[in-house]
This record gives structure tokens, C-alpha cells and sequence, in this order.
């Protein structure tokens, strides 16, 4: 695996030797769901691999002990939604992704089999009412983890140009130097 166009071997960016006394690798993250995900889909099967181009309206529930963090929420069109997708096989390190069914490392891939089965969704805030939001363009089954919500920054968030090598049928665009 060589580096990207322009970079530098990241070795030489930094100290091989961790700063804390407790190595990252060994650290265990204790997530708390914030809410669950209702949609119409039961199955994997049924759910769209990417929810963003759908128009089907899921409903966020939010558990009472966040609602505060909801305030000004209403005011966002857009939102990402980060999800735990709890019926995924994190065993997994290469997937096939239905763009080109060959075989690529998950990383490079928006497959829900990972190690850490985090989704993130982009999508389009239809209300809010109490604790619930409706939300357009979402991929994730019924009863899915909730983990954060943060608001969509079209002018940080949007990278028109963005590409990825495989699904172009070749090598990574990117040789901005960044
Ligand atoms: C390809 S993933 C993309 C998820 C998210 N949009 C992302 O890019 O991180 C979406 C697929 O994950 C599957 N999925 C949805 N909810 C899930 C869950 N709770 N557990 C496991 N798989 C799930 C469905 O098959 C759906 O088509």
C-alpha cells in the first residue's frame, strides 16, 4: 500500500510511540444509544444500500434523557445521522460491494459488515414533534441504534470533486497535495 499522491510516508508525520499511557489499541468504548431508528424495513434486504437517494420517511426517536440536546435542532435541513448497525458481522474485513462486485477492503467501502458497524446517513430533516424527528433518505432497518446527530454544514461538509479509485474504475483522483 504506497502513499497518496503528494503525501509524504506518514512515518515520518509521527512518533511511532503512543502519547497516553494506555495504548489506543487497547481501549473499550463505551457507547450509549441516544435513541432508535423506526423504518419500514425489516430486512436488510429491503433497504436501500444507500438510503440518501430515497425518498421513504423514517421516524428518530429520541430518549428522554437527551431531549435537551435537541434544542435548535428544528432550524437544520440537513443532519447526519450516526447509527450502530447491530445486525452486521464485524468479523469482516473485504466486502463486495454491489457497484462493481469485486472484492475491496471494508474500509474503502460503505458496507455495514465492519469491525465497528457505525452507519452514517445524510439526510433531510421533514419535522420534528416532542422527541421525534422524521427523516428522509435513511437506509437503516427497524429498531437500529441511534448513536449522534450532528447538523449538516453544507459549506465544510460538501466536497464536489471527491472521489473513490475503485468505483471509478481505476486509482484515486485526489492529487490536491492536502
Ligand atoms: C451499505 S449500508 C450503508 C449505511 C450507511 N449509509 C453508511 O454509509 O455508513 C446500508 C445497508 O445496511 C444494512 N443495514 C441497515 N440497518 C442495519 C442494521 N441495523 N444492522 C445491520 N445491517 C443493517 C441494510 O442492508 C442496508 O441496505
Amino acid at each position: 500500500m504506497g502513499s497518496l499522491p503528494n503525501h509524504p510516508p506518514l512515518k515520518t508525520l509521527h512518533s511511532p510511540k503512543p502519547f497516553f499511557p494506555f495504548a489506543a489499541k487497547h481501549l473499550a468504548m463505551n457507547l450509549k444509544p441516544i435513541g432508535v431508528i423506526h423504518s419500514p424495513y425489516k430486512t436488510r434486504a429491503e433497504a436501500p444500500f444507500q438510503g440518501r437517494p430515497s425518498e421513504e420517511v423514517s421516524e428518530v426517536e429520541v430518549f428522554d434523557e437527551f431531549l435537551p440536546g435537541l434544542a435548535d435542532v428544528e432550524g437544520c435541513t440537513h443532519l447526519f445521522l450516526l447509527y450502530w448497525l447491530d445486525r452486521a458481522d464485524r468479523k469482516v474485513l473485504k466486502a463486495f460491494p454491489p457497484h462493481d462486485g469485486k472484492e475491496h477492503g471494508v474500509f474503502a467501502t460503505r458496507s455495514p459488515n465492519r469491525p465497528n458497524p457505525i452507519g452514517l446517513g445524510i439526510v433531510d430533516l421533514v419535522g420534528v414533534a416532542g422527541g421525534r424527528l422524521r427523516v428522509r433518505g435513511l437506509d437503516a432497518l427497524e429498531g437500529t441504534p441511534l448513536l449522534d446527530i450532528k447538523p449538516y454544514f453544507s459549506e465544510v461538509d460538501s466536497i464536489p470533486d471527491a472521489s473513490v479509485g475503485w468505483r471509478n474504475g481505476g486509482e484515486s483522483k485526489r492529487n490536491d497535495g492536502r
